[in-house]
């Protein structure tokens, strides 16, 4: 048995050579530095001051100084184009600001918080039926033209707002769900459809808004219409002639602030004309803030014109309204065309001769 008959001198030594030590001693060193590097990043990330003087040591106050005050010096210049912009900009960090601390915040409180009264109200309020029997006879409202451009603008601006809110909450979602891979389809698949609907959206809206514009020219009784908060409170209906206020109030609203996007949408679509950092940045600010409004508000919209009203969205989809609709929620539109109501038969007898329109349509 020869294990048993070695002597102290033949077992192998657990002791380390030297040269094992000294490979341990500078595994051990390469490891400290390492984890200091880790340490170090970890700690200028939290803390901003902390990362500008690791990321650039050899900068002195002053000349941090100089670079936030946005003084252009020859060795800051950014070299990209004819821009004298600093190479460090000073005004991103207020962009970053702006946008991380503010605008998504807010703009997701603005967006669910209208998602949760309307639900709210329609749990405690419910639709609004009519008051009378519907009796049968239609009036013609939505020609053929101007459906077809209301959906193509609906669709274009519901595909805007997803891949919009896409862009800005999907990585906190969507990245933690599906993971890297799918993400990065569904992140480029948005910016890409975002930026090529974006005019498209643009222009046909203002083809909407013109083809409206006669209908939706503030008159006195439209602030009444706001004080029966649209016939919500107190009885009966205020006076509504073919738009009521509430959907003044909208067509408004898309005529200013859903300009607004569009134009800053096209600033941002098209950095080629020579707009510097600062534009780019205002416009991202202005266009996330004026979107993330609009789409909180078109919720209520949408609402109002499915489930919210009764008798509301036939109109946008057959072009045609009853009645009893017309003369509840928009009596003097309905004083009037009411001598134009037709009877189902006469409706479906049109619509068998080839055209569901009367000839002399009153809409646009
Ligand atoms: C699923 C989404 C939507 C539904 C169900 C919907 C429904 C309706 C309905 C039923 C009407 C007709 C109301 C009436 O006859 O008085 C209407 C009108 C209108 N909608 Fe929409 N809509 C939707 C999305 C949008 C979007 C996204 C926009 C604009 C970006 C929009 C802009 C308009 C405008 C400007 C009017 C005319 C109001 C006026 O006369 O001033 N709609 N909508």
């Amino acid at each position: 048995m020869t294990t048993l008959t070695m002597t102290t001198a033949q077992v192998p030594s657990r002791a380390p050579s030297w040269r094992q030590r000294c490979w341990r001693l500078c595994l051990m060193l390469v490891l400290l530095v390492a984890s200091l590097g880790v340490t170090q990043l970890a700690v200028a990330q939290a803390d901003p001051n902390r990362e500008m003087t690791t990321a650039a040591p050899g900068i002195t106050a002053e000349q941090w100084r100089q670079v936030r005050s946005g003084e252009t010096g020859p060795n800051y210049r950014d070299s990209r184009h004819e821009s004298n912009y600093n190479l460090i900009n000073a005004s991103g960090e207020t962009w970053r600001i702006l946008r991380n601390r503010w605008v998504s915040p807010f703009g997701l409180i603005a967006v669910l918080g209208m998602a949760s009264v309307i639900t709210l109200f329609y749990l405690v309020i419910g639709r609004k039926h009519l008051d009378e029997p519907r009796t049968g006879r239609k009036l013609f409202r939505w020609s053929l033209f101007m459906r077809s451009l209301h959906w193509t603008v609906a669709t274009l601006f519901i595909t805007l707002a997803l891949t919009g809110l896409n862009l800005l909450y999907g990585k906190f979602v969507f990245r933690t769900l599906f993971g890297d891979a799918v993400w990065a389809w569904m992140i480029s698949a948005s910016k890409v459809l975002h930026n090529y609907l974006g005019p498209m959206f643009g222009i046909l809206l203002i083809v909407l808004l013109v083809k409206l514009l006669k209908d939706n020219i503030p008159k006195k009784h439209d602030l009444q219409w706001f004080k029966q908060g649209g016939g919500l409170v107190g009885k009966g209906h205020p006076d509504a002639g073919f738009a009521n206020g509430g959907e003044k109030a909208w067509y408004w609203l898309l005529a200013t602030a859903g300009l607004i996007v569009v134009a800053s949408g096209f600033v941002l679509d098209f950095p080629n004309y020579g707009q510097g950092r600062d534009t780019m940045q205002w416009a991202n600010i202005i266009h996330a803030v004026g979107a993330l409004g609009l789409t909180a508000v078109a919720l209520g919209h949408i609402y109002i014109g499915t489930v919210g009203t009764e008798g509301s969205l036939e109109g946008m989809t057959t072009g045609y309204v009853d009645e009893t609709w017309a003369k509840e929620h928009h009596n003097l539109w309905y004083e009037e065309v009411k001598d134009q109501a037709i009877s189902e038969e006469e409706l479906a007898a049109r619509k068998a001769g080839g055209s569901s329109e009367p000839s002399t349509a009153k809409p646009s």
